[in-house]
């Protein structure tokens, strides 16, 4: 049996005896002990607590490791990203400085039906190999669970595609992945006049072998002004559910268009994105099931409005952050840098910023049971970070790489 002793820990934070999703007042709790000692037995949490009360035989464990003034805490869990992906957008960025709108990019063939077309020339090894990258860098900046979506394939080759891509990262990969269909991420060029063939496609077609296959966990659709409407999205939605996967939602990002009522009434996991917020669905989504999961980096990366997180918080809402990473709106996945945005700029405290990317992002994949805080029995999937004085310094001191080791389901990085 393979035995770690992670000794002298300054502050071991994330700790719960008892699996929650927080909602509201809930999300600043986040229980610490300081000084303290954890061990890790064949990759799983098999205790810890306060290095006084650490028995003589825990001493003679050969494998130590002294976090002296360090801090541990769980691996960040990311609900929402697109990693896989052939090629980057920065031509469109440089596009956007210049002034130019999403849409006269979107006309030029730009946005996703440009990371379209180069992923859908790519080879599964190519797109595997590019993808795995993307998993090995953030992984190093502390992410130890993901969910990753389809969608950039936006035909039965194509999202098939990307989603064997998907389930070999999950074979190869030591983090915990969940798989998302995204196949109503927008409508393929040659069928933007017939949206409901593609539509059509989506459910008779792709779900059956998603389906058989066991390619996806959840479903997700665009609902966006130009991309899906709520009828859409329910009419796709309700086809996956029939398979058992639940909905996962773009929704809120450019319009506020039902998209909050519609995912609420289809009990999605989450609604995701949320920069256009009404105060009426504010009130809505924090009185529902479902998590609000948002997404900062992609604010600031296409100059929206940040996400309401104070407000939803103030409604008692539970709210999970996650990176959004994917080559058009979020080009990274760095999740130290999302919960220093979260701080910054919606205002939300550390504490609650490192519960919404921790154990409800763990929520917001339903793998609370396996990661997403430190309790006994779930996977050592830890951050060890460098010494510093307290949990408000990681989002304080933002864009500096504060993590010394991330350990996965036990293993180093
Ligand atoms: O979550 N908004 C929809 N989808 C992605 C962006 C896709 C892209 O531009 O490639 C998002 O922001
Ligand atoms: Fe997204």
């Amino acid at each position: 049996m393979a035995v770690t002793l992670i000794t002298n820990i300054k502050q071991l934070a994330g700790i719960r005896t008892e699996n929650k999703l927080l909602r509201g007042k809930e999300l600043v709790e986040l229980k610490v002990i300081e000084n303290a000692f954890l061990i890790i037995e064949n990759g799983i949490i098999s205790s810890f607590g306060e290095m006084k009360n650490i028995s003589p035989s825990a001493l003679k464990i050969k494998e130590q490791v002294n976090a002296s003034g360090q801090l541990v805490l769980p691996c960040w869990c990311d609900s929402h990203s697109h990693i896989v992906y052939a090629a980057s957008r920065e031509e469109e960025f440089v596009d956007k400085i210049k002034g130019m709108s999403y849409a006269e990019i979107a006309a030029k063939g730009g946005g996703i039906l440009n990371t379209a077309k180069k992923l859908n020339a790519a080879s599964e090894d190519e797109l595997f190999n590019a993808a795995w990258k993307r998993l090995e860098e953030v992984s190093r900046l502390g992410t130890g669970a993901i969910e990753i979506k389809s969608g950039y394939g936006l035909s039965f080759e194509g999202e098939l595609k990307m989603l064997r891509v998907i389930k070999k990262l999950k074979e190869k990969s030591n983090l915990s992945i969940k798989t998302t269909f995204l196949g109503a991420h927008t409508y393929p060029l040659e069928l933007k006049d017939n949206h409901q063939k593609y539509i059509d496609s989506i459910i008779h077609e792709m779900l059956p072998v998603i389906a058989k296959e066991k390619l996806a966990d959840f479903i997700d659709v665009f609902c966006e002004k130009g991309f899906f409407s709520p009828g859409e999205t329910e009419i796709i939605c309700k086809a996956g559910m029939k398979y058992g996967l639940k909905p996962k939602l773009h929704v809120n990002q450019m319009n506020s268009i039902g998209g909050i009522e519609t995912g609420i009434k289809l009990d999605a996991i989450s609604l995701d994105h949320l920069e256009t917020m009404t105060d009426a669905e504010i009130i809505k989504l924090s009185n529902s099931n479902s998590i609000g999961t948002l997404l900062p980096t992609a604010a600031f990366f296409l100059r929206m409005p940040f996400q309401p997180a104070r407000k939803l918080i103030d409604t008692n809402a539970a709210i999970a952050l996650a990176s959004d990473y994917n080559p058009g709106s979020s080009p990274s996945g760095n999740m130290n840098l999302v919960i220093a945005m979260s701080c910054i700029q919606m205002k939300m405290l550390p504490e609650e910023a490192i519960n919404a990317a921790t154990i409800n992002g763990a929520y917001a994949m339903e793998i609370e049971n396996e990661t997403g805080s430190i309790t006994i029995g779930k996977r050592a999937d830890l951050i060890i970070t460098k010494p510093v004085s307290s949990v408000s310094y990681l989002p304080y001191s933002f864009g500096t790489n504060l993590i010394d080791k991330v350990l996965i389901n036990g293993n180093p990085v």
